[in-house]
This record gives C-alpha cells, structure tokens and sequence, in this order.
C-alpha cells in the first residue's frame, strides 16, 4: 500500500529508520499501540527499551520517546503503545492523524531500562506500573516469562479507572498461562461499584503490604522494575528502602516528565565558567565550547554539531555518553543510579563540564 503520509526527519541527528504502520489497536479509550510491518531484524531491541518517533507538524520537528510493547522474544513485529496527552502535539498527531499504511521516521532503539535475561536465572521479579508506564514493563514481562523459566514475575499496576488499564486480557491471559509463575493485581484509584479488585491510591503502605504477602521470602533480594509517574516512583521507592532492598536490585524509569512540557536545560545549572569539552561521535573527535551555564548538548547544537538526543530533559537517555576524562555535573539528574554515575555515564543534554579536561565518548 503506497502510505499517503510520509512524516519526514527535517534535521537528522543519524540516519532514521522508516517503519511502515501495520495495524492500529485502540488499547484503552486515549491508549493506542502502532504495529509495525518491521520486525527485530530490522531494528534490534531489548525489552524495556524505546524509540525515538520524529514528526513534522507544521514545519516544526518534533521527537518523543515511546516504549516498545512488543517483546524482541515473543512478538514478530516491533510495536509501540502511545497514550494520548492533554495538549501533547505529537500523541494527538499519532493518535488523530497516522493511520495504517503511513511511514514513521524513527531513531533506533536506546535506554537502559532493561534486565538483562539468562535462561539459567532462578530469581523474583516485582514489576511496579502506573498508568501507561505499563509499556516497557510489558515487553519485559514477556520476556523474562518466555526466557526465564524459572523466575517468578509479580506486577503491581495502578490506574484511576477499568477503563484505563492497558493489556488487560493479556494480563489476565499470560496469569493463566504462566500459572505459579506469574501474577498480577491491578490498583484503582477510582474504582466503579463493580470494581471487585483493589481500590485506593497505591502509596507506600499499599506497596509494603503487597510485598510482604508475597511468596518469597526476602523481599529484599528480588529485583525491583517500576515505571510511572513521578509521585508512584517516590512512593515505591519509599516503600522499598523500608524494607532495605538494595539500590542495585531498584530500577526505574519516570515517565511523567517528559510529557511535552518543554524545559531549558541551560538555565538549570550555577555554572558559569566557559569551557571546551572534547566528544567522540562516529568516530569524529569535536572541540564543543560550552559557554558557562549551557548544557554540552545545547552547545553543541549551536556549533551545528548534530550529536544524538530527543527529551532534552534528562529522562530518554538518548544522550548518553562515557566521561572518560574530566568532571560532568549533572543537576536534577534521576535517570542515571549512582552504579551507572560510578561507571561514568552522563547525559549531555543536563550535563556541563567543570573540569577543563572533559573528554566524552559517545560511541
Ligand atoms: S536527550 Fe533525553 S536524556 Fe538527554
């Protein structure tokens, strides 16, 4: 089928992929999920990673992050699931303009919320999920339950209402395939009188008392996911230190702000001394000046210097780099654990050099 909108990359920061729009599934009554022609060959992934779609709307590019749905082990065909957001530009675009048959330009796969999976392991996975950050945790919920065959997998998912859970038959499918190994409870804060299940906000004791009940008998030693918006991501991790798992088994991944709330990354930071940072990309070595304040990507742009990036915000990781020499702060930084920080991963689109030698690879 010849699309009939070809959504073009107006300023490419690498060669975009193209992805043909295959099937649209309403999910929920603002959730809907892309399925793609292309499969894993044509754009490797892991689960709980995301693309970067690029739209032009008006003349204007746009670049949002979405999680893939689909696992690279149980599911053909790449998909990605994109909830409708008040005044978004891009989810209403995607939501009300592409259709079947359309072309996506998209950057390939990036990000580090992802577990890494061996047939052999033997171990408890909690999966902690608020409204549509239900996407990376399906796709590794699926894989680790297609990989994995001896873990076991809890998910714990809050909504408002019925209406707003997303994957829901599959869920309830993959429980009663998986039976023993897989189990999940579903949270509303809104729930209607037929709501048999359980209802309230999912806060930090609601959290506790989950993991408590659970059939394993260290909390502490299972391995924490969780993906939601900001005040869910405190709770669970409130909740989780109280019970004194350790960071390491903790990761997450904050949705909520990055939802096309635009921020200057260059006025975040106290800053102000003018340096020049070295950045390998593509094996190109560049000098950036990065005048006092401004983020290394910011500046970097401004020389014309099209490094990798899409939130700009600190929260997608498509901008991550290696600091192999020198000192890079980060203000506001959420994304990155403090192990990820000691193995000297930074983000240039928050970051800025405080030491005159700072030498970034970021390939
Ligand atoms: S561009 Fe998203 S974290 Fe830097």
């Amino acid at each position: 089928m010849k699309p009939d909108i070809l959504i073009n990359l107006m300023i490419p920061m690498t060669n975009p992929i193209k992805l043909t729009i295959k099937e649209r599934i309403q999910e929920t009554p603002d959730t809907i999920t892309l399925r793609f022609e292309e499969t894993f060959d044509e754009l490797p992934y892991k689960s709980g990673q995301f693309l970067t779609v690029l739209v032009s709307i008006n003349q204007e590019e746009y670049r949002r992050e979405y999680s893939f749905s689909s696992s690279p082990q149980t599911d053909t065909n790449l998909s990605i699931c994109i909830k409708r957001v008040t005044g978004g530009k891009v989810s209403n675009y995607l939501h009300d303009v592409v259709k079947t048959g359309d072309i996506l330009n998209v950057f390939p796969a990036a990000g580090l919320f992802s577990p890494i999976l061996n047939i052999s392991n033997k171990r408890t996975l909690v999966f902690i999920a608020g409204g549509s950050g239900i996407t990376p945790i399906f796709s590794m919920i699926k894989s680790v339950l297609a990989i994995e065959q001896q873990s076991k997998v809890y998910l714990l998912y809050a909504n408002r209402t019925e209406n707003d859970i997303i994957f829901k038959s599959t869920f309830e499918s993959l429980q009663t395939k998986f039976s023993g190994r897989f189990n999940h409870l579903n949270v509303l804060s809104q729930a209607s009188e037929k709501w048999y299940g359980l209802s309230g906000r999912l806060d930090q004791d609601t959290i506790i008392d989950y993991l408590e009940q659970l059939p394993v008998i260290f909390p502490k030693e299972a391995n924490y996911y969780i993906c939601a918006p900001t005040g869910l991501i405190k709770a669970a991790q409130q909740a989780l230190t109280i019970l004194k798992v350790p960071a390491a088994n903790i990761h997450k991944e904050n949705f909520g702000s990055s939802n096309n709330q635009e921020i200057n990354p260059t006025n975040t930071g106290n800053e102000i001394i003018d340096r020049t940072v070295k950045v390998k990309y593509k094996g190109i070595i560049h000098s950036i000046f990065v005048a006092g304040g401004k983020s290394i990507l910011k500046s970097a742009l401004e020389e014309n210097i099209r490094l990798p990036f899409s939130c700009e915000k600190g929260v997608c990781t498509a901008c991550l780099g290696t600091c192999k020499t020198g000192k890079v702060e980060m203000k506001g930084n959420d994304t990155l654990s403090q192990n990820e920080l000691d193995k000297g991963y930074i983000l240039t689109c928050i970051g800025k050099p405080v030491s005159d030698d700072v030498f970034i690879d970021l390939d």
